[in-house]
């Protein structure tokens, strides 16, 4: 996969860019807070439709934008190589006034010009970004270095993609009753009343669980990560 061009719109510090990239490496130079970063977060965005450093996608889009007009949006598309073809890849970050000062987030997403969800996004361009804050891999906490292979994992198994919302909304559902039977318990409450509940989310667990390791534990995943 080569990203051939790419092209910003009210995306950070960039009102506009067009971009024409090489098929070979690239390496980006520049003074302080020229847009470096903001370049490889536009692209990280477009691979996994979040961006590294920020939650808020308020902040993604051009502070004139903002100023400017009432529906403010950022736009990043890029056209990338894949096998044979070109796709061309479309992400519009968008800010609609709601009454009463409040605001709405809207992303619309395009995969060659057709309307898409944002899981449609990722495998379609992929992307391993390593900033400096992430020798903290080696240092920091187990929940970051999973985060960090699910996020390249995915981008090469839908599979594992697939499995990991549900096993994430599962493990917090079970995480959310072990700590109410543990109140409970506390409490002296009857824990029969929590294990009922708790026996399906278990089941469920297992099985998006046991597809993220089979898909671990086999398959092009494996090779691709060792
Ligand atoms: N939403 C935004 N609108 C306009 N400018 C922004 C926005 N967010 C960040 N910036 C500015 O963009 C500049 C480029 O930042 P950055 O990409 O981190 O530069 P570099 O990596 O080259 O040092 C910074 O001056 C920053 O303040
Ligand atoms: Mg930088």
């Amino acid at each position: 996969m080569l990203i051939r061009h790419l092209s910003l719109t009210n995306f950070r510090n960039y009102a506009r860019l067009e971009l024409d990239l090489p098929s070979g490496p690239v390496l980006i130079l520049g003074d302080n807070a020229q847009g470096k970063t903001s370049l490889l977060e536009a692209i990280y965005y477009l691979a996994t439709s979040r961006s590294p450093h920020t939650t808020s996608p308020r902040q993604l889009i051009h502070w004139l934008a903002k100023q400017e007009s009432l529906t403010p949006a950022a736009r990043i598309v890029a056209q990338v190589a894949h096998g044979e073809g070109i796709h061309t890849l479309d992400v519009t970050l968008m800010l609609e006034p709601l009454p009463g000062d409040e605001e709405r987030f809207r992303k619309q997403i395009k995969l060659d010009g057709i309307p898409r969800q944002a899981r449609d996004l990722v495998g379609q361009m992929a992307v391993v970004l390593f900033l400096p804050q992430d020798v903290e891999l080696v240092s920091g906490s187990p929940a970051l270095r999973r985060h960090y292979l699910d996020t390249a994992l995915s981008q090469v198994d839908a599979d594992y993609h697939g499995a990991l919302l549900p096993f994430g909304e599962v493990l917090s559902q079970r995480n959310a009753l072990l700590k109410q039977l543990a109140s409970a318990a506390a409490t002296r409450m009857n824990w029969r009343i929590g294990m009922k509940g708790c026996l399906p989310t278990e089941r469920s667990s297992h099985s998006s669980g046991s597809r993220l390791w089979r898909n671990w534990a086999s398959g092009p995943t494996r090779s691709t990560v060792t």
